[in-house]
């Protein structure tokens, strides 16, 4: 399995109700390593362009207004298969069809309001990832384990 990245946002929602420290300590404890992260409040044309495949959806003016309504935190893990892991760890888009031990199935009940994204693919990992953050803020790191193993 490849080393990837991928891009992880914690929604207005999951900022507002306290529950950032618990998404973090997930996957830290899941083994995936933290190579971004900032908290800001996107920018219409961010969010657009987020959910831009959605454009034509009855739902997006609503996802919009929803995700710029207050501070977002933006992520960027690192590790063997993590697109697809972080997506079974967040769990299924609607809350209620989420298995529990999922993020989703323990801590969201409604669609609009499910807590985090990750990317769902390679590619839309890599458009995320440039479109959230600069090269310059992601940070190359060694985990201690490693560096101190013989
Ligand atoms: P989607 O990309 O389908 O799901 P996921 O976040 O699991 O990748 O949809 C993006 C977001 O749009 C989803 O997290 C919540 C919102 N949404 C709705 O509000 N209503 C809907 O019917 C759908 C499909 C999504």
């Amino acid at each position: 399995m490849a080393t990837e990245r991928t891009f992880l946002a914690i929604k207005p929602d999951g900022v507002q109700r306290g529950l950032v420290g618990e998404i973090l300590g997930r996957f830290e404890r899941k083994g995936f390593k933290l190579v971004g992260l900032k908290q800001l409040v996107p920018s219409r044309e961010l969010a657009e362009s987020h959910y831009g495949v959605h454009r034509e959806r009855p739902f997006f003016a609503g996802l919009v207004a929803f995700i710029t309504s207050g501070p977002v935190v933006a992520m960027v893990w690192e590790g063997d298969g993590v697109i697809a892991s972080a997506r079974k760890l967040i769990g299924a888009t609607k809350p209620l069809e989420a298995e529990p031990g999922t993020i989703r199935g323990d801590l969201a009940v409604n669609i609009g309001r499910n807590v985090i994204h990750g990317s769902d693919a390679p590619e839309t990992a890599d458009f995320e990832i440039g479109l959230w953050f600069q090269p310059s803020e992601l940070c190359e790191w060694t985990p201690a384990d490693q560096v101190w193993r013989v």
